[in-house]
Protein backbone atom coordinates (compact mmCIF):
# COMPACT_ATOMS: atom_id res chain seq x y z
CA UNK A 1 0.00 0.00 0.00
CA UNK A 2 1.45 3.35 -0.60
CA UNK A 3 2.36 5.93 1.89
CA UNK A 4 -0.90 8.22 1.07
CA UNK A 5 -3.34 5.67 1.05
CA UNK A 6 -1.88 4.00 4.46
CA UNK A 7 -2.08 7.53 6.73
CA UNK A 8 -6.04 7.77 4.73
CA UNK A 9 -6.57 4.69 6.21
CA UNK A 10 -5.93 5.24 9.22
CA UNK A 11 -7.38 8.79 9.29
CA UNK A 12 -10.36 7.72 8.10
CA UNK A 13 -10.65 5.31 10.69
CA UNK A 14 -10.71 7.73 13.72
CA UNK A 15 -11.12 11.09 11.89
CA UNK A 16 -14.38 12.92 11.61
CA UNK A 17 -13.57 16.11 9.01
CA UNK A 18 -14.94 19.57 9.75
CA UNK A 19 -17.36 20.66 7.38
CA UNK A 20 -18.02 16.99 5.57
CA UNK A 21 -20.07 14.63 4.86
CA UNK A 22 -17.59 11.96 5.61
CA UNK A 23 -19.41 9.47 3.46
CA UNK A 24 -18.26 11.29 0.60
CA UNK A 25 -14.72 10.05 1.29
CA UNK A 26 -15.60 6.34 -0.26
CA UNK A 27 -15.09 8.09 -3.52
CA UNK A 28 -13.19 12.10 -2.63
CA UNK A 29 -9.69 11.04 -1.68
CA UNK A 30 -7.94 12.59 1.11
CA UNK A 31 -4.90 14.74 0.89
CA UNK A 32 -2.43 13.58 3.21
CA UNK A 33 -0.19 16.75 3.57
CA UNK A 34 3.35 15.78 5.36
CA UNK A 35 5.10 19.44 4.51
CA UNK A 36 4.22 22.97 2.66
CA UNK A 37 6.35 25.54 2.01
CA UNK A 38 5.59 29.14 0.17
CA UNK A 39 1.98 28.18 -1.64
CA UNK A 40 2.65 24.95 -2.00
CA UNK A 41 1.72 21.41 -0.08
CA UNK A 42 3.58 18.04 -0.74
CA UNK A 43 2.09 14.63 0.29
CA UNK A 44 3.15 12.17 1.41
CA UNK A 45 4.91 11.09 -1.76
CA UNK A 46 6.33 13.65 -2.60
CA UNK A 47 3.91 15.00 -5.17
CA UNK A 48 3.04 19.10 -4.63
CA UNK A 49 -0.19 21.10 -4.69
CA UNK A 50 -0.45 25.02 -4.89
CA UNK A 51 -2.72 26.04 -2.16
CA UNK A 52 -4.78 28.58 -4.19
CA UNK A 53 -6.97 29.32 -0.87
CA UNK A 54 -4.57 29.76 1.89
CA UNK A 55 -6.04 26.62 3.98
CA UNK A 56 -9.32 28.67 4.51
CA UNK A 57 -8.02 31.74 4.14
CA UNK A 58 -5.49 31.91 6.73
CA UNK A 59 -1.92 32.08 5.28
CA UNK A 60 -0.91 35.15 4.25
CA UNK A 61 2.95 35.11 3.92
CA UNK A 62 3.21 31.48 3.12
CA UNK A 63 3.82 28.07 4.88
CA UNK A 64 6.72 27.80 6.90
CA UNK A 65 7.44 31.10 6.36
CA UNK A 66 10.98 31.01 7.99
CA UNK A 67 10.06 34.42 9.67
CA UNK A 68 7.06 33.62 11.43
CA UNK A 69 8.75 29.80 12.63
CA UNK A 70 11.71 31.40 13.81
CA UNK A 71 9.53 33.67 15.61
CA UNK A 72 7.30 31.24 17.14
CA UNK A 73 9.81 28.61 18.01
CA UNK A 74 12.15 31.44 19.98
CA UNK A 75 8.95 31.72 21.89
CA UNK A 76 8.33 28.52 22.67
CA UNK A 77 11.65 28.65 24.73
CA UNK A 78 10.77 31.03 26.35
CA UNK A 79 7.56 30.89 27.41
CA UNK A 80 4.18 28.91 25.59
CA UNK A 81 1.26 29.58 27.39
CA UNK A 82 0.06 31.19 30.52
CA UNK A 83 -3.48 32.00 31.73
CA UNK A 84 -4.45 35.72 30.92
CA UNK A 85 -6.99 36.50 33.69
CA UNK A 86 -4.58 38.22 36.85
CA UNK A 87 -1.61 37.37 34.41
CA UNK A 88 0.18 39.49 31.62
CA UNK A 89 3.07 39.29 29.31
CA UNK A 90 5.01 41.05 27.06
CA UNK A 91 4.10 39.47 23.56
CA UNK A 92 0.21 40.04 24.65
CA UNK A 93 0.84 43.47 25.01
CA UNK A 94 2.43 44.23 22.12
CA UNK A 95 0.33 42.29 20.00
CA UNK A 96 -2.30 44.25 21.65
CA UNK A 97 -0.81 47.75 20.92
CA UNK A 98 0.02 47.19 17.67
CA UNK A 99 -3.86 46.18 16.81
CA UNK A 100 -4.94 49.15 18.33
CA UNK A 101 -2.43 51.12 15.91
CA UNK A 102 -3.58 49.42 12.69
CA UNK A 103 -7.44 49.38 12.96
CA UNK A 104 -9.34 51.87 12.10
CA UNK A 105 -9.62 54.88 14.80
CA UNK A 106 -12.02 54.64 17.47
CA UNK A 107 -10.89 50.93 18.61
CA UNK A 108 -9.05 51.01 21.53
CA UNK A 109 -9.50 47.79 23.18
CA UNK A 110 -8.03 44.38 22.28
CA UNK A 111 -9.98 40.88 23.90
CA UNK A 112 -8.29 37.83 23.00
CA UNK A 113 -9.82 34.67 22.15
CA UNK A 114 -9.11 31.39 20.15
CA UNK A 115 -11.16 31.23 17.02
CA UNK A 116 -13.57 33.35 14.55
CA UNK A 117 -16.11 31.96 16.24
CA UNK A 118 -15.55 32.64 19.45
CA UNK A 119 -14.88 36.14 18.41
CA UNK A 120 -18.44 37.15 16.75
CA UNK A 121 -19.75 35.24 20.17
CA UNK A 122 -18.11 37.84 22.58
CA UNK A 123 -19.17 40.80 20.35
CA UNK A 124 -23.06 39.34 20.54
CA UNK A 125 -22.21 39.01 23.70
CA UNK A 126 -20.38 42.23 24.77
CA UNK A 127 -23.09 44.70 22.74
CA UNK A 128 -25.98 43.05 24.18
CA UNK A 129 -24.01 43.43 27.40
CA UNK A 130 -23.36 46.92 26.99
CA UNK A 131 -26.78 47.69 26.37
CA UNK A 132 -28.00 46.18 29.79
CA UNK A 133 -25.43 48.03 31.55
CA UNK A 134 -26.29 51.13 30.21
CA UNK A 135 -29.97 50.83 31.17
CA UNK A 136 -31.44 50.06 27.91
CA UNK A 137 -32.93 46.29 28.53
CA UNK A 138 -35.07 46.19 25.86
CA UNK A 139 -32.77 45.14 23.17
CA UNK A 140 -32.31 41.76 22.78
CA UNK A 141 -32.28 41.90 18.79
CA UNK A 142 -29.38 41.15 16.38
CA UNK A 143 -29.51 42.35 11.97
CA UNK A 144 -27.65 39.90 9.84
CA UNK A 145 -27.28 40.39 5.92
CA UNK A 146 -29.01 37.41 4.07
CA UNK A 147 -26.61 35.03 2.74
CA UNK A 148 -23.60 36.08 5.45
CA UNK A 149 -21.63 33.73 7.53
CA UNK A 150 -20.15 34.26 10.84
CA UNK A 151 -19.25 30.84 12.36
CA UNK A 152 -20.18 27.63 12.97
CA UNK A 153 -20.82 28.20 17.34
CA UNK A 154 -25.03 28.08 18.40
CA UNK A 155 -24.57 32.40 18.53
CA UNK A 156 -22.06 32.89 15.53
CA UNK A 157 -24.89 30.33 13.30
CA UNK A 158 -28.18 32.30 14.77
CA UNK A 159 -26.48 35.71 13.28
CA UNK A 160 -25.73 33.72 9.67
CA UNK A 161 -28.00 33.06 6.88
CA UNK A 162 -26.05 29.87 5.39
CA UNK A 163 -28.82 28.19 4.87
CA UNK A 164 -27.58 24.81 4.44
CA UNK A 165 -25.18 24.87 7.40
CA UNK A 166 -28.07 26.32 9.90
CA UNK A 167 -31.06 24.14 8.90
CA UNK A 168 -30.63 21.18 11.32
CA UNK A 169 -30.24 23.27 14.53
CA UNK A 170 -32.80 25.97 13.81
CA UNK A 171 -35.17 24.82 17.14
CA UNK A 172 -31.66 25.71 18.86
CA UNK A 173 -30.96 29.26 17.84
CA UNK A 174 -31.64 33.33 17.98
CA UNK A 175 -33.82 34.79 15.34
CA UNK A 176 -32.23 37.81 14.03
CA UNK A 177 -33.52 40.00 12.08
CA UNK A 178 -32.53 39.29 8.07
CA UNK A 179 -31.88 42.03 5.68
CA UNK A 180 -31.18 41.62 1.99
CA UNK A 181 -27.97 41.36 1.20
CA UNK A 182 -26.09 44.22 -0.89
CA UNK A 183 -24.32 41.69 -2.80
CA UNK A 184 -23.92 42.55 -6.61
CA UNK A 185 -23.79 39.00 -8.71
CA UNK A 186 -23.74 39.58 -12.08
CA UNK A 187 -24.46 43.41 -11.74
CA UNK A 188 -21.88 45.66 -13.84
CA UNK A 189 -19.99 47.70 -11.53
CA UNK A 190 -21.29 51.25 -12.25
CA UNK A 191 -24.81 49.59 -11.08
CA UNK A 192 -22.78 48.45 -7.50
CA UNK A 193 -23.81 51.69 -5.59
CA UNK A 194 -27.08 52.24 -6.51
CA UNK A 195 -27.43 48.85 -6.20
CA UNK A 196 -26.51 48.94 -2.59
CA UNK A 197 -28.54 52.03 -1.60
CA UNK A 198 -31.45 50.39 -2.43
CA UNK A 199 -30.22 47.67 0.05
CA UNK A 200 -29.50 50.61 2.93
CA UNK A 201 -33.02 51.98 2.50
CA UNK A 202 -34.25 48.20 3.43
CA UNK A 203 -32.06 48.23 6.17
CA UNK A 204 -33.63 51.37 7.41
CA UNK A 205 -37.43 50.00 7.41
CA UNK A 206 -35.82 47.38 9.84
CA UNK A 207 -34.04 49.88 12.34
CA UNK A 208 -37.51 51.89 12.22
CA UNK A 209 -39.83 49.07 12.75
CA UNK A 210 -37.52 47.96 15.59
CA UNK A 211 -35.91 50.78 17.21
CA UNK A 212 -34.60 50.41 20.82
CA UNK A 213 -34.72 46.83 20.68
CA UNK A 214 -31.83 45.91 18.31
CA UNK A 215 -28.14 45.37 19.97
CA UNK A 216 -26.00 45.36 16.87
CA UNK A 217 -26.27 44.74 13.01
CA UNK A 218 -23.08 42.26 12.27
CA UNK A 219 -21.52 42.35 8.83
CA UNK A 220 -19.27 40.41 6.63
CA UNK A 221 -17.70 44.03 5.18
CA UNK A 222 -16.91 43.88 1.14
CA UNK A 223 -16.88 40.23 0.85
CA UNK A 224 -19.49 37.73 1.97
CA UNK A 225 -17.22 34.36 1.81
CA UNK A 226 -18.80 31.30 2.71
CA UNK A 227 -21.86 32.70 0.92
CA UNK A 228 -19.84 32.55 -2.06
CA UNK A 229 -17.56 35.05 -2.08
CA UNK A 230 -20.57 37.66 -2.72
CA UNK A 231 -18.98 40.84 -3.42
CA UNK A 232 -20.27 44.87 -2.63
CA UNK A 233 -19.12 48.22 -2.59
CA UNK A 234 -17.40 50.28 0.46
CA UNK A 235 -20.43 52.77 -0.05
CA UNK A 236 -22.73 50.84 1.68
CA UNK A 237 -20.27 50.56 4.40
CA UNK A 238 -20.35 53.84 4.86
CA UNK A 239 -23.54 54.25 4.39
CA UNK A 240 -24.36 51.60 7.31
CA UNK A 241 -22.34 53.36 9.41
CA UNK A 242 -24.42 56.09 9.31
CA UNK A 243 -27.39 54.46 9.46
CA UNK A 244 -25.98 52.63 13.01
CA UNK A 245 -25.56 56.21 14.23
CA UNK A 246 -28.89 57.23 13.43
CA UNK A 247 -30.77 54.53 14.92
CA UNK A 248 -28.22 54.08 17.59
CA UNK A 249 -27.34 50.54 16.85
CA UNK A 250 -23.84 48.79 16.76
CA UNK A 251 -21.83 47.94 14.35
CA UNK A 252 -20.16 44.47 14.25
CA UNK A 253 -17.45 43.98 11.39
CA UNK A 254 -16.39 40.22 10.61
CA UNK A 255 -13.17 40.85 9.25
CA UNK A 256 -12.20 37.62 10.32
CA UNK A 257 -11.87 36.58 6.58
CA UNK A 258 -11.29 39.90 4.78
CA UNK A 259 -8.69 41.49 7.42
CA UNK A 260 -5.23 41.84 7.17
CA UNK A 261 -5.21 42.94 3.35
CA UNK A 262 -7.35 40.79 1.70
CA UNK A 263 -9.59 42.89 0.28
CA UNK A 264 -6.63 45.64 -1.39
CA UNK A 265 -6.46 47.88 2.29
CA UNK A 266 -5.23 46.45 5.45
CA UNK A 267 -8.88 46.00 6.76
CA UNK A 268 -12.08 46.15 4.48
CA UNK A 269 -13.84 49.14 6.57
CA UNK A 270 -11.12 51.55 5.69
CA UNK A 271 -12.66 51.40 2.14
CA UNK A 272 -16.00 52.77 3.33
CA UNK A 273 -13.77 55.11 5.89
CA UNK A 274 -15.42 53.87 8.60
CA UNK A 275 -14.82 52.24 12.17
CA UNK A 276 -17.11 49.95 13.51
CA UNK A 277 -17.86 49.39 17.20
CA UNK A 278 -16.98 45.88 17.81
CA UNK A 279 -14.35 44.66 14.82
CA UNK A 280 -14.04 40.40 14.92
CA UNK A 281 -10.03 39.44 13.23
CA UNK A 282 -9.25 36.11 13.73
CA UNK A 283 -7.71 33.55 10.24
CA UNK A 284 -4.40 35.92 8.42
CA UNK A 285 -3.74 37.08 12.33
CA UNK A 286 -1.30 34.62 13.16
CA UNK A 287 -0.17 34.47 9.54
CA UNK A 288 -2.08 31.03 9.11
CA UNK A 289 0.36 29.75 12.06
CA UNK A 290 -1.95 29.89 15.24
CA UNK A 291 -5.92 29.69 16.13
CA UNK A 292 -5.98 33.30 17.64
CA UNK A 293 -8.56 35.56 17.40
CA UNK A 294 -9.82 39.29 18.76
CA UNK A 295 -12.75 41.78 19.13
CA UNK A 296 -11.78 45.22 18.56
CA UNK A 297 -13.91 48.07 20.59
CA UNK A 298 -13.78 51.46 22.11
CA UNK A 299 -12.99 52.72 25.43
CA UNK A 300 -16.71 54.01 25.74
CA UNK A 301 -18.34 50.51 25.44
CA UNK A 302 -14.98 49.00 27.77
CA UNK A 303 -16.07 51.99 29.90
CA UNK A 304 -19.74 50.66 30.47
CA UNK A 305 -18.57 47.39 31.69
CA UNK A 306 -16.02 48.87 34.26
CA UNK A 307 -17.13 49.02 37.92
CA UNK A 308 -17.35 47.43 41.70
CA UNK A 309 -17.19 43.68 41.03
CA UNK A 310 -20.37 43.06 42.91
CA UNK A 311 -22.82 45.16 40.06
CA UNK A 312 -21.76 42.25 37.79
CA UNK A 313 -21.42 44.93 35.21
CA UNK A 314 -18.14 42.69 34.06
CA UNK A 315 -17.29 41.00 31.48
CA UNK A 316 -17.02 37.37 32.65
CA UNK A 317 -15.98 35.36 29.12
CA UNK A 318 -12.99 33.77 29.04
CA UNK A 319 -10.82 30.89 26.55
CA UNK A 320 -8.56 28.75 28.19
CA UNK A 321 -5.91 29.82 25.56
CA UNK A 322 -7.18 33.44 25.42
CA UNK A 323 -3.72 35.65 24.74
CA UNK A 324 -1.95 32.31 24.03
CA UNK A 325 2.16 33.77 23.88
CA UNK A 326 2.92 31.60 20.76
CA UNK A 327 0.31 32.61 18.77
CA UNK A 328 1.17 36.29 19.85
CA UNK A 329 4.66 35.85 18.65
CA UNK A 330 3.04 34.29 15.34
CA UNK A 331 1.04 37.40 14.70
CA UNK A 332 3.83 39.89 15.87
CA UNK A 333 6.02 38.10 12.98
CA UNK A 334 3.11 38.44 10.71
CA UNK A 335 2.54 41.97 10.95
CA UNK A 336 6.33 42.44 11.11
CA UNK A 337 6.40 41.37 7.51
CA UNK A 338 4.05 43.69 6.74
CA UNK A 339 5.89 46.22 7.79
CA UNK A 340 8.89 44.94 6.31
CA UNK A 341 7.88 45.35 2.72
CA UNK A 342 4.57 47.33 0.81
CA UNK A 343 2.55 44.11 0.82
CA UNK A 344 -0.80 45.81 -0.52
CA UNK A 345 1.09 47.74 -3.11
CA UNK A 346 2.77 44.04 -4.36
CA UNK A 347 -0.87 42.29 -4.29
CA UNK A 348 -2.25 45.10 -6.66
CA UNK A 349 -0.31 43.60 -9.25
CA UNK A 350 -0.40 39.83 -8.04
CA UNK A 351 -4.52 40.67 -8.47
CA UNK A 352 -4.08 42.15 -11.53
CA UNK A 353 -2.40 39.02 -12.92
CA UNK A 354 -4.91 36.64 -11.08
CA UNK A 355 -7.58 38.62 -13.46
CA UNK A 356 -5.51 38.39 -16.95
CA UNK A 357 -5.08 34.73 -15.85
CA UNK A 358 -8.44 33.85 -15.98
CA UNK A 359 -9.66 36.03 -19.12
CA UNK A 360 -10.37 33.41 -21.35
CA UNK A 361 -13.38 32.90 -19.05
CA UNK A 362 -15.26 36.00 -19.81
CA UNK A 363 -17.11 34.39 -22.73
CA UNK A 364 -17.61 30.87 -21.45
CA UNK A 365 -21.05 29.84 -22.06
CA UNK A 366 -21.77 28.88 -18.60
CA UNK A 367 -19.59 31.78 -16.76
CA UNK A 368 -22.39 33.55 -15.23
CA UNK A 369 -19.98 36.02 -13.31
CA UNK A 370 -16.59 37.18 -13.18
CA UNK A 371 -15.84 39.16 -9.75
CA UNK A 372 -12.51 40.58 -8.04
CA UNK A 373 -12.13 42.59 -4.65
CA UNK A 374 -8.04 42.47 -4.43
CA UNK A 375 -6.98 39.34 -3.53
CA UNK A 376 -9.98 37.23 -3.77
CA UNK A 377 -11.19 36.45 -7.56
CA UNK A 378 -14.60 34.85 -8.25
CA UNK A 379 -15.96 32.99 -10.95
CA UNK A 380 -19.47 31.34 -11.16
CA UNK A 381 -20.62 28.54 -12.90
CA UNK A 382 -24.19 28.88 -14.45
CA UNK A 383 -26.46 26.46 -16.08
CA UNK A 384 -27.27 29.43 -18.71
CA UNK A 385 -26.01 33.00 -18.95
CA UNK A 386 -29.10 34.89 -20.69
CA UNK A 387 -31.65 34.99 -18.87
CA UNK A 388 -29.32 33.61 -15.94
CA UNK A 389 -30.13 30.39 -14.82
CA UNK A 390 -28.02 29.19 -11.84
CA UNK A 391 -27.00 25.28 -11.74
CA UNK A 392 -28.78 23.17 -8.84
CA UNK A 393 -26.64 22.90 -5.67
CA UNK A 394 -27.51 18.68 -5.58
CA UNK A 395 -25.79 18.56 -8.82
CA UNK A 396 -22.04 19.24 -6.79
CA UNK A 397 -20.16 20.35 -9.97
CA UNK A 398 -17.61 22.45 -7.99
CA UNK A 399 -16.78 19.15 -6.53
CA UNK A 400 -15.68 18.11 -10.15
CA UNK A 401 -13.63 21.16 -10.58
CA UNK A 402 -11.94 20.40 -7.17
CA UNK A 403 -11.41 16.86 -8.52
CA UNK A 404 -9.89 17.82 -11.78
CA UNK A 405 -7.76 20.87 -10.06
CA UNK A 406 -6.28 17.95 -7.73
CA UNK A 407 -4.93 15.73 -10.37
CA UNK A 408 -3.15 19.03 -12.01
CA UNK A 409 -1.60 19.99 -8.07
CA UNK A 410 -3.87 22.42 -7.49
CA UNK A 411 -6.03 22.87 -3.95
CA UNK A 412 -9.03 24.74 -4.50
CA UNK A 413 -12.20 24.45 -3.01
CA UNK A 414 -15.08 25.67 -4.82
CA UNK A 415 -18.19 26.87 -2.54
CA UNK A 416 -21.11 25.28 -4.30
CA UNK A 417 -20.77 26.99 -8.08
CA UNK A 418 -18.60 29.02 -7.43
CA UNK A 419 -14.95 28.42 -8.38
CA UNK A 420 -12.38 31.36 -6.11
CA UNK A 421 -8.68 32.14 -5.88
CA UNK A 422 -7.55 33.29 -2.49
CA UNK A 423 -3.74 32.81 -2.12
CA UNK A 424 -0.65 33.77 0.03
CA UNK A 425 0.30 36.64 -0.43
CA UNK A 426 3.54 35.20 -1.76
CA UNK A 427 1.89 33.16 -4.90
CA UNK A 428 4.13 34.23 -8.41
CA UNK A 429 2.60 34.88 -11.65
CA UNK A 430 3.96 30.94 -12.88
CA UNK A 431 2.06 29.78 -9.54
CA UNK A 432 -0.85 32.00 -10.44
CA UNK A 433 -0.85 30.85 -14.26
CA UNK A 434 -0.93 27.20 -13.20
CA UNK A 435 -3.67 27.52 -10.68
CA UNK A 436 -5.94 29.79 -13.48
CA UNK A 437 -5.01 26.59 -15.75
CA UNK A 438 -6.29 24.10 -13.63
CA UNK A 439 -9.74 26.31 -12.58
CA UNK A 440 -10.24 26.71 -16.74
CA UNK A 441 -9.92 23.15 -17.20
CA UNK A 442 -12.15 22.47 -14.34
CA UNK A 443 -14.64 24.78 -15.24
CA UNK A 444 -14.80 23.22 -19.11
CA UNK A 445 -15.25 19.69 -17.75
CA UNK A 446 -17.45 20.64 -14.77
CA UNK A 447 -20.02 22.49 -17.22
CA UNK A 448 -20.30 19.82 -19.76
CA UNK A 449 -23.46 18.22 -20.10
C1 LIG B 1 -16.51 35.91 8.06
C2 LIG B 1 -16.26 34.75 8.96
N1 LIG B 1 -16.60 34.84 10.26
C3 LIG B 1 -16.37 33.84 11.11
C4 LIG B 1 -15.79 32.66 10.70
C5 LIG B 1 -15.55 31.55 11.68
O1 LIG B 1 -14.21 31.41 11.98
P1 LIG B 1 -13.67 30.06 12.64
O2 LIG B 1 -13.81 28.99 11.57
O3 LIG B 1 -12.26 30.34 13.01
O4 LIG B 1 -14.54 29.78 13.82
C6 LIG B 1 -15.42 32.52 9.35
C7 LIG B 1 -14.81 31.27 8.87
O5 LIG B 1 -14.68 31.01 7.72
C8 LIG B 1 -15.67 33.58 8.46
O6 LIG B 1 -15.37 33.50 7.16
Amino acid sequence: MSKNEAIRQRDLAVLWHPTTQMKDHEWLSLLPVSSAQGVWLEDMEGKRYIDAISSWWVNLFGHTNRHISQAVSEQASRLEHVLLAGVTHEPVVRLAEKLVNITPAGLERVFFADSGASAVEISLKMSFHYWRNIGEEGRTRFVTLSNSYHGDTLGALSVGDAGLFKQAYEPLLMEPLVAPSPDCFALPREQWDAHASNKLSDLRKIFAQNEGEICAVIIEPLVQCAGGMRMYPPSYLTGLRALCDEYRVHLIADEIAVGFGRTGTMFACEQGGVSPDFMCISKGLTGGYLPMSAVMTSDKVYAAFYDEYTTLRGFLHSHSYTGNALACAAALATLELFEQRDVLADNRLLAQQMLEAISPLRDHEHIGDIRQTGMILAVEMVAQREPMIEYDWKQRRGMKVYEYAMAQGVLLRPIGNVVYFMPPYVVNSEEINLMAKAAMGGIDLATQG
